[in-house]
């Protein structure tokens, strides 16, 4: 079954779906060639999902393993409502290996797993964690909604952007966090100009942001990696936008492999760094970016462009798929809760106790 399968209708703030007591996600490996759903009916699918990126950007990950929690505790409860609790955590383990980087997802199941705690040893959970699952996803495309206003409210009119991998209505529960303050600042009409870097190797520029802003009428010029810095020496650029896997405490911010590169880029042509992140991102038992987990995937990932093989045979690989850009380059991080301007520990700090 495919939830609203027409594929003209589908849009980017319809991929994470639940109906009839299942889960389905807008499959973004095939994006934008096919417009296809997965469908997942227990935690072990959808940790599965997570790993093989069927669903991929940190919130997104964090909303779909709320949900994972609801199918592992809906069926361990149908298994015999004795124990439950117990027999949910193989299920959970796996949510929590499927993916390191994101603190979006252990702050989900962190939340779930604060309810699962407060249930009543006989309780069916399955209403009341779906409840919150919903709660989850519905806070995050609010928060979305308010970073995109406070986000777009920093750029001047006429300004030019560039942002790096997904960080859309795909990558969240909808609307995105870079490509929401991209989406404000083009509704106010302050944009001259969007460029997407294509993000190597699983190409979210190319394919997942290129798609975003043309569904939604935002003209949108993609660029190779390693075109970036010329761009700006163009003067084509005037803010990096982009989103956060994970930020420490200090203000270091995580993201896909490349934003590192692109900042420094930014800061040798004195442009400026907005991060744009909702506080369920921010790690503040991390001092630094150096504690960051990084996530490195097979190296077949490098090795091919889309299904075809294209590396030499004996090359070694490299492939950490996130870096660490550190808190002295980023302008501005940009939550729900307000804006960070040159992000240090006591700013961060006194962001999360607000
Ligand atoms: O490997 P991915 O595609 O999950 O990486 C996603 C990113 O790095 C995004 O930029 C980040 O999660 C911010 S998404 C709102």
């Amino acid at each position: 079954m495919q939830p609203r399968f027409d594929p003209e209708q589908v849009t980017a703030d319809d991929a994470i779906v639940w109906q009839e007591s299942k889960l389905f996600l807008l499959d973004q490996r095939v994006l934008p060639q096919q417009v296809a759903f997965v469908e997942l009916n227990s935690a072990t699918e959808t940790a599965n999902a997570i790993t093989e990126m069927v669903v991929r950007g940190a919130p997104a990950i964090g909303v779909t393993a709320a949900y994972g929690m609801v199918l592992a505790a809906r069926a361990a409860y149908q298994a015999g409502a004795v124990q439950w609790r117990s027999r949910i955590r193989a299920e959970v383990d796996l949510l929590r290996r499927s993916r390191p980087t994101a603190v979006n997802l252990f702050w989900a199941i962190k939340r779930m797993d604060q309810l699962i705690g407060a249930l009543a040893d006989d309780e069916d959970p399955t209403e009341r964690l779906l409840t919150e699952a919903k709660a989850i996803h519905q806070e995050d495309i609010a928060a979305n909604r308010a970073m995109g206003d406070l986000g777009a409210e920093l750029i001047a009119a006429g300004s030019k952007v560039i942002t790096h991998c997904n960080a859309g209505a795909l990558a969240t529960g909808g609307y995105g966090t870079a490509l929401g303050v991209i989406r404000s600042a083009f509704k106010s009409g302050k944009l001259a100009g969007v460029y997407a870097d294509e993000t190597r190797p699983w190409l979210q520029g190319a394919r997942l942001t290129a798609w975003e802003l043309l569904q939604d009428r935002i003209p949108v010029t993609l660029l190779a990696d390693g075109a970036a810095a010329s761009l700006m020496r163009q003067g084509e650029v005037d803010w990096v936008v982009v989103g956060s896997d994970r930020i420490a405490a200090n203000g270091d911010v995580a993201n896909k492999i490349g934003t590192y590169h692109l900042a420094v880029a930014a800061k040798h042509h004195q442009l400026k760094v907005m991060v744009v992140a909702p506080t369920s991102t921010i790690d503040m038992s991390l001092p630094s970016g150096a504690e960051i987990p990084i996530e490195v995937r097979d190296g077949a990932e490098i090795e091919s462009c889309g299904d075809k093989r294209v590396a030499a045979d004996g090359a070694e690989v490299w492939n950490p798929v996130f870096d660490v850009t550190p808190a002295g380059m980023v302008d501005a991080i940009v939550t729900e809760k307000g804006v960070v301007h040159a992000p240090n520990e006591e700013k961060m700090r006194k962001l999360m106790i607000n």
